[in-house]
C-alpha cells in the first residue's frame, strides 16, 4: 500500500462511516515497512519487524487520507500515551490487526471526535472478558452467543470499548477504564450504543454526550468498530 495500492474503495470502515466528511483508507494487507518519515521511523527503530509493519501501513493510509482531506500530509508523529498527533485542523483515528488496516480523518469543524476498531473475529483469550466486562456486558455476551450466531461476541465489546478510548482520550486526555463505559451491542442492526459512565459534569466539560452510539460489522474474519461525534452535535447526541 504505497499510498494506498491495496486500499479498498467499498470496505468495512466506508460503509460504517458512511458521511463523505470523513475520509476513509483501508486495506486487508499491511505490506512491507515503507513510506515513512525520517521522524516517524524514529519511532519504531527498536520494535519487531510485524509492529513497523503495521505502523507504517498506518502511516501510509493516514498520509493518503490526509492527502485526499487536503490537509497537510507531513509526519504523523504520536503523543505521549501512543495517539497520532495530526495536523491542528484535523481528527482522525487509526487501527490495525492481522490482516487489516484503517484510517479516518475529518476536518475539525465537521467531526469533533471519531474512534474505529479493528479485532480478529476471535473468542477473547480466557479471562479476560471477565477484567473488560462488566456483569450486565457479560450477559449481554451470553445471550448472544446463544443465538447460533458466529460473531465473537465477547471481541466485539472489546472492540467496542476500544473505540471508545479512542475517541475519549484526545479529548479528555486521561485514562477511561473499561468500567467507565457500559456497552450495548445490536445485532441484527449492526450498531451499538456505549454509555459514559463518568460523572456528567465532567461529560458537559468535555462536550461529550453521555451516550455514544456507532455502528459494526465483520467482514472477512475482521470485527470493525467505529463512532463520531459531530462537531455541532448538540448536548447527549452522537452521530
Ligand atoms: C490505545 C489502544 C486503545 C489501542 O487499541 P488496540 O486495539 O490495542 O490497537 P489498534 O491497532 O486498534 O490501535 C492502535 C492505534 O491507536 C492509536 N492510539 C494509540 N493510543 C491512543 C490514544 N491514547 N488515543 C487515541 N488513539 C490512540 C494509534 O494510532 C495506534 O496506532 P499507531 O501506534 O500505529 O499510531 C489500546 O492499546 C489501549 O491502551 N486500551 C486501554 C484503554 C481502554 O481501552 N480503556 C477502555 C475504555 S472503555
Amino acid at each position: 500500500m504505497p499510498d494506498g495500492a491495496a486500499h479498498v474503495e467499498d470496505g468495512p470502515l466506508r460503509r460504517l462511516l458512511d458521511d463523505q466528511r470523513l475520509v476513509v483508507r483501508e486495506s486487508f494487507e499491511h505490506g512491507e515497512e515503507h513510506g515513512l518519515t525520517a521522524a516517524e521511523r524514529v519511532l519504531v527503530s527498536r520494535a519487531v519487524p510485524t509492529r513497523r509493519r503495521e505502523f507504517a501501513a498506518g502511516r501510509r493510509a493516514a498520509r493518503a487520507a490526509l492527502l485526499e482531506l487536503g490537509a497537510p500530509a507531513t509526519s504523523i508523529l504520536s503523543g505521549p500515551r501512543g495517539e497520532p498527533a495530526w495536523p491542528a485542523s484535523v481528527v482522525g483515528s487509526i487501527t490495525h490487526c492481522v490482516g487489516y488496516v484503517g484510517v479516518t480523518v475529518a476536518r475539525r469543524g465537521d467531526v469533533r471526535a471519531v474512534g474505529i476498531d479493528a479485532e480478529p473475529d476471535l473468542r477473547l483469550p480466557d479471562g479476560v472478558l471477565e477484567t473488560i466486562a462488566s456483569p450486565a456486558e457479560r450477559s449481554m455476551v451470553v445471550a448472544l452467543s446463544a443465538d447460533g450466531r458466529a460473531v465473537a461476541w465477547d471481541r466485539l465489546v472489546f472492540c467496542v470499548k476500544e473505540v471508545v478510548f479512542k475517541i475519549w482520550y484526545p479529548l479528555a486526555l486521561s485514562w477511561l477504564d473499561f468500567g467507565d463505559a457500559e456497552v450495548v451491542v445490536d445485532p441484527d442492526r449492526g450498531t451499538f450504543r456505549a454509555s459514559l459512565l463518568r460523572p456528567s459534569h465532567e461529560l458537559a466539560a468535555l462536550c461529550l454526550p453521555a451516550v455514544l452510539r456507532g455502528r459494526w460489522s465483520r467482514e472477512r474474519g475482521v470485527l470493525v468498530a467505529a463512532a463520531w461525534i459531530e462537531a455541532r452535535a448538540r448536548s447527549g447526541e452522537a452521530a
